[in-house]
């Protein structure tokens, strides 16, 4: 497979995890003069439209991450023919996202982390800097990928 260069990730909400990991990319991307084609989804529609949870915002800001011109969006079909790579934050992510692809879709859908762990839900835990941790790791593991 030629090198990814568009890239989607996905969360359930689409208002934590992915837009944190899409605004962690685009910065590190930016510095290792990457250019990337980057957005996030959700498998769940429940915050279509909003902005990402504001503590997670706020988190992401003071690591250098603008999350603000994000709005959440749902997973759609055309997503697994206009992505290169689909990372899901979390197993059920990944479940679901397998489900979801159409036969025959050329996108590749992988774990986010390495191993396929799990990018604990801040939304629930509270824990937005534990959080932001595990997606710094997941960002510098697929940078070295691309890089590779
Ligand atoms: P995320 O967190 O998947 O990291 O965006 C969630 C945010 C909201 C909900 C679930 C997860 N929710 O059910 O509203």
């Amino acid at each position: 497979m030629h090198a990814p260069r568009s890239i989607l990730f996905v969360c359930l909400g689409n208002i934590c995890r992915s837009p944190a990991a899409e605004g962690a990319m685009r910065a590190h991307a930016a510095r290792a003069g990457l250019d990337l084609a980057l957005d996030s989804a959700g498998t769940g529609r429940w915050h279509v439209g909003e902005p990402p949870h504001p503590p997670m915002v706020a988190a992401a800001r003071a690591r250098g991450y603008d999350l603000s011109p994000l709005r959440a969006r749902q997973v759609a079909r055309a997503d697994f023919s206009r992505f290169d790579l689909i990372l899901a934050m979390d197993a059920q992510n990944l479940a679901d996202l397998r489900r979801l692809a159409p036969a025959g879709s050329a996108a590749r859908i992988e774990a986010f982390l390495p191993g396929g762990a799990t990018v604990p839900d801040p939304y629930y835990t509270e824990d937005f800097e534990g959080a932001l941790d595990r997606v710094e790791e997941g960002v510098a593991h697929w940078l070295a990928q691309l890089a590779a």
